[in-house]
């Protein structure tokens, strides 16, 4: 199977998948990295990994629909089956998420339904939460709201800051992504309706 990430920051998730499919733990290839922006920090584990790289600014393009268009030749050219959207800045399209139904994922920095968005760490610290976590979903035409793979809780201590409580989340996020596409790679997601069975 061959398999995407797409990109627009830090990559540290990226790094993460990229160890995992060196170590073996996924039996996958890393055919693509694909980022919305040139000046992503990300792009490095890739270029160190030897991974192809592609550039898809949005800035150049009229509308998102033309984006989506373009990266779904990409995609198909290279023969990808599987997208993985790690801290992709950029909601896909309706048209993206039909071509790759049930072939897109996510990771979130929250224990879904809770804390959607962009500042799912912040909004919950701020929140006052004692508990909350990261969670891998697939992909549907909303915002952090498709199927859910794999959830991890953690608890926010006496003495917790931000930071503190980002870099718990960022631990986490590095151990249950790799693990989700290993168990996608290995064909042991079973998606019926809203329920994600993972098979022995
Ligand atoms: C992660 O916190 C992820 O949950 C969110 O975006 C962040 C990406 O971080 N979707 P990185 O670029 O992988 O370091």
């Amino acid at each position: 199977m061959r398999f995407a990430v797409f990109i627009s920051g830090r990559g540290s998730n990226l790094k993460a998948i990229i160890e995992a499919v060196q170590k073996g733990q996924i039996k996958g290839e890393l055919a693509l990295v694909l980022s919305s922006s040139p000046k992503a920090g990300g792009l490095k584990f890739a270029e160190e990994a030897r991974i192809k790289t592609l550039i898809v600014d949005p800035h150049n393009y009229t509308n998102p629909q033309s984006v989506d268009r373009d990266i779904v030749i990409q995609l198909k050219e290279a023969k990808i089956d599987l997208i993985v959207l790690a801290g992709y800045m950029r909601l896909l399209t309706p048209f993206f998420v039909k071509t790759y139904h049930r072939q897109i994922i996510n990771v979130h920095p929250s224990l879904l339904p809770s804390f959607k968005g962009v500042s799912g760490i912040k909004d919950a610290f701020t929140y006052g939460v004692k508990v909350t976590g990261v969670t891998v979903h697939f992909v549907d035409e909303k915002m952090d709201s498709g199927p859910i793979i794999l959830q991890k809780a953690i608890s926010v201590s006496e003495n917790e800051t931000l930071e503190s409580l980002g870099e718990k989340i960022h631990k986490v996020e590095h151990e249950i992504y790799p693990k989700a596409i290993e168990l996608f790679v290995e064909g042991k997601l079973k998606v019926r309706g809203r329920k994600v069975q993972i098979l022995p």
